[in-house]
């Protein structure tokens, strides 16, 4: 089974950016632990804080069997990714770390969410292993 991680702008400064808010534990490190605790799972990995790369990545990794989608800002302004994300039939889980929609009121509004297969927010970075377990699930 072959699931993608894919992380949108500024989570590669997890761990030393606003960490009242994301924590401070790095994403690297927090992957490690998940690979060792899903051995059987091969996780790919990609961040960019580029919007057309992650559109890119969304349709190379088409043929995962789920993709873990934190689009970050992204999640609120791009309807780019959100068309990427329509035109595949792979299962996209949409996951934030905070809760969003304790926050501003800009970063209620998620272009992602109409169109993904489930969304996980506001566990902190369990979000991702909760995002694992429902692909994991369902297969
Ligand atoms: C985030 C929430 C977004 O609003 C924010 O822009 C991020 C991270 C989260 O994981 O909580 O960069 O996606």
């Amino acid at each position: 089974m072959k699931i993608t991680i894919i992380n949108g702008p500024n989570l590669n400064l997890l761990g030393t950016r606003e960490t009242d808010i994301y924590g401070s534990q790095n994403f690297e490190s927090y992957l490690d632990s998940l690979k060792s605790l899903y051995n059987e799972v091969e996780i790919d990995y990609f961040q960019s804080n580029v919007e057309g790369e992650i559109i890119n990545f969304i349709q190379k990794s088409k043929d995962s069997n789920g993709i873990i989608l934190n689009a970050a800002a992204y999640t609120h302004t791009s309807v780019g990714i959100a068309d990427a994300v329509k035109s595949i039939d792979c299962k996209v889980i949409e996951v934030h770390i905070s809760n969003t929609f304790s926050r501003e009121e800009f970063r209620h509004n998620s272009y992602l969410s109409p169109v993904v297969d489930g969304i996980i927010i506001g566990f902190g970075l369990n979000s991702y292993r909760l995002a694992i377990d429902s692909i994991i699930k369902d297969e």
